[in-house]
């Protein structure tokens, strides 16, 4: 088995808070374990421009507490082709790249699958503020993305409860739920809409909101899972069966800035740091992930047919604490 010598970090796809970290830990551990450390900016069309540079321990000081990704990120459409896959896999060997890290989403880890295809051994890294990665049970940057959605929500219902209104916020997720059901069971929605559960609206948003308001709330709130309608609407057709005010609020990008937290930065860290020993002992094709709370790691193939969804019991706890 080949040495490897050089490995080359990349991030791809939606950028989510701690990915920085997880560069921090892919760096500073091949450099502990005496590894030459290349960054490719922009992604996978950074990769086939050779928008790559060496790394130390120094060029990723400073970078844990910052959101977004100082290699930035890009979508490439050459890249998905496979002449396209064929000429990144020769600008590694030009680069002197055998083995490369790449810190993502699915899509990004068909890329790094594509590439081990033609002999570059790669290990994708989870993130994304979605969640929405089968083979994990955790992304790198939900709990942020959690966190900053739960902070919007505070705010928002100081001032439906100041109006007795109601707020239809609609909140990023990419035809998952996780976000929306977290946040839901965190601000004490009345209701939230995914795309996970089958919802009739009479009962369970308009009903719902009427029952509050006969129990006294002053306030009431409805999430509203990105893909399962326009907010507007919602909120008007909310307003015009209640009788309640309805306000619409669409947070939208700023779910995906800020500052990570501990938990996505010590994420961040031990998947990054996992990525860079499989690297080492020359051991691609495979994604790290976390299982039962402990790093673990599969073939890229197997992690990419892999099933998960969301827990029931969360679902039917959003709806009993809406009492
Ligand atoms: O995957 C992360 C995500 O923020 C999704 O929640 C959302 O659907 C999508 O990316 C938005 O993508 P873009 O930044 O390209 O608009």
């Amino acid at each position: 088995m080949a040495e490897i010598k050089t490995i080359g970090i990349l991030t791809s796809g939606g950028d989510a808070p701690g990915m920085n970290a997880a560069i921090r830990a892919v760096v500073r551990t091949g450099r502990y374990h005496e590894l030459r450390v290349m960054g490719i900016r922009k992604g996978y069309n950074g990769l086939l421009c050779g928008d790559i540079f060496e790394m130390d321990s120094r060029t990723v000081s400073e970078i844990l507490h910052k959101g977004g990704t100082i290699l930035q990120t890009a979508r490439s459409i050459e890249f998905s082709t496979k002449d396209g896959v064929e000429k990144a896999a020769n600008i590694c060997k030009i680069f002197g790249i055998d083995g490369l890290a790449v810190i993502g989403g699915d899509g990004s880890f068909r890329g790094a699958r594509d590439l081990s295809r033609v002999g570059l051994p790669t290990v994708g890294i989870p993130a994304t503020i979605d969640n929405d990665i089968n083979c994990s049970e955790y992304t790198i940057g939900f709990d942020t993305a959690l966190n900053t959605i739960k902070d919007a929500i505070d705010k928002i219902r100081d001032t439906a409860t100041s109006h007795e209104r109601c707020s239809v916020v609609e909140v990023m997720g990419r035809g998952a739920g996780y976000l929306a059901i977290n946040v839901g069971i965190a601000s004490g929605a009345e209701a939230v809409i995914i795309p996970e559960e089958k919802f009739d609206f009479q009962r369970d948003v308009i009903r719902k909101i009427i029952e509050g308001k006969h129990r006294g709330k002053q306030h009431y709130i409805v999430i509203l899972a990105e893909g399962m309608g326009e907010a507007v609407d919602i909120a008007k057709q909310i307003e015009k069966e209640t009788g309640i005010e309805t306000r619409a609020t669409i947070l939208g990008h700023l779910q995906r800035g800020g500052s990570p937290t501990v938990k996505d930065r010590v994420m961040a860290s031990r998947l990054g740091a996992r990525a860079t020993e499989l690297l080492k002992n020359n051991e691609g094709s495979r994604v790290v992930a976390l299982k039962d709370n402990k790093v673990v790691d599969y073939e890229i193939e197997e992690a990419l047919n892999m099933k998960k969804s969301i827990d029931k019991d969360l679902i039917e706890l959003s709806r009993i604490l809406a009492h």
